[in-house]
């Protein structure tokens, strides 16, 4: 079974990427062929920096590798190393009806805030499509706010094949578990809310972020409901189980300070985290083998594309002469 997934490139990787998007694709490395990529096209339709991008499409690779990703289980590669990928966007679009990326949400989104989206916001369902088509993969393992994507994909697959023949298989999602991870401040962590908590942050510098996480002015002497607190939501997705039902008694008891609560997650997440840090500069230290493990998984991903997209061209009459 083949699962695959894209990591956009667009900055600094915190605790929510890692719940909802990193420890699933850790985990999947064990059960399935793993096709992993660095979706650096679809970064395009917001960071227009030459530089950056290279920056931000190098740190993808090595943000993986440092959590544990292993390159002899896993094809780790980059999007713009199978370039059929945006042949196939093309293709797809001319099956495609406008009123499917009408309905996308991240395109509703920029309208209801009144913003005019670039066409590459407005095409990105048809560009994720073509990711996950393009290596006949079985399964997708996303966060649920990309499931909207996954039914387009196979939407489109379903147009293709019956315009055509039947040439692409249907990709299922694989959702995690993972809640909504809060911020600092409560809402949704987001780079973009400026409340997130780094993945590979300097020690002293979480530290500080934790012990800034907002929380109520319920006296320590009062009980506490674990369920309404930032800190018990974090410190429930690093600790065990065990531990976690100790801390929901001792919220509900009172005599808790939320200082305490802080310093345990800290804690916690030093001991998740730490080692990867370590791992991470070591392997920043290297980029010729992190440039060689992005080819060689370029390599095998780009022949199984090659291949899906003679069937492809074959069967929509597309002639071209280095298929022959
Ligand atoms: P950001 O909001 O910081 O820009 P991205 O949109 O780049 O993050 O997120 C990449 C993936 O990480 C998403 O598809 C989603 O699955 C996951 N993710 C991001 N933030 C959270 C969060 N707060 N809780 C759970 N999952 C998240
Ligand atoms: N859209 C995904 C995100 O924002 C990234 C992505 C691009 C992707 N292509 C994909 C995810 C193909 C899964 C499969 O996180």
């Amino acid at each position: 079974m083949r699962a695959l997934s894209g990591i956009k490139p667009t900055g600094e990787l915190h605790l929510g990427n890692y719940f909802g998007a990193m420890k699933q694709h850790l985990e999947l490395q064990y059960e399935c062929e793993g096709f992993y990529f660095i979706a650096n096209y679809h970064s395009m339709t917001s960071v227009k920096d030459a530089e950056f991008l290279r920056q931000l499409t190098r740190n993808v690779a090595v943000d993986y590798l440092a959590m544990g990703l292993d390159p002899g289980r896993v094809n780790l590669f980059r999007q713009s190393d199978v370039p059929e990928v945006t042949e196939l966007t093309w293709i797809l679009a001319c099956v495609t009806g406008k009123g499917l990326l009408d309905r996308a949400t991240t395109y509703k989104d920029y309208q209801a805030k009144g913003l005019t989206p670039n066409m590459g916001v407005y095409c990105y369902p048809l560009l994720m499509a073509a990711d996950i088509l393009i290596y006949r993969s079985d399964i997708v393992p996303v966060g649920k706010d990309q499931l909207q994507h996954i039914e387009f994909t196979q939407d489109m697959a379903t147009y293709f094949n019956e315009t055509y023949r039947p040439v692409f298989k249907r990709p299922e999602p694989r959702l995690n578990e993972s809640p909504v991870v809060p911020g600092i401040d409560g809402q949704k962590m987001s780079k973009s809310y400026g409340n997130h908590i780094e993945l590979f942050g300097e020690a002293k510098a979480v530290r500080k972020k934790i012990m800034s996480i907002k929380t109520d002015s319920t006296p320590v002497e009062a009980p506490k409901e674990p369920g309404q607190c930032n800190v018990y939501a974090l410190i429930k997705l690093l600790a065990t189980p065990e531990e976690t039902a100790e801390w929901d008694r001792r919220y509900r008891a009172g005599g808790l300070g939320y200082g305490a609560a802080k310093k345990r997650l800290a804690e916690l997440y030093e001991e998740r985290f730490g080692s990867g840090r370590e791992a991470r500069t070591q392997w920043a230290a290297r980029p010729e083998e992190v440039e060689d493990i992005l080819r060689a998984g370029g390599r095998k991903a780009r022949a199984v594309a090659q291949e899906l997209m003679a069937e492809v061209r074959d069967a929509c009459g597309i002639v071209r002469a280095a298929d022959e």
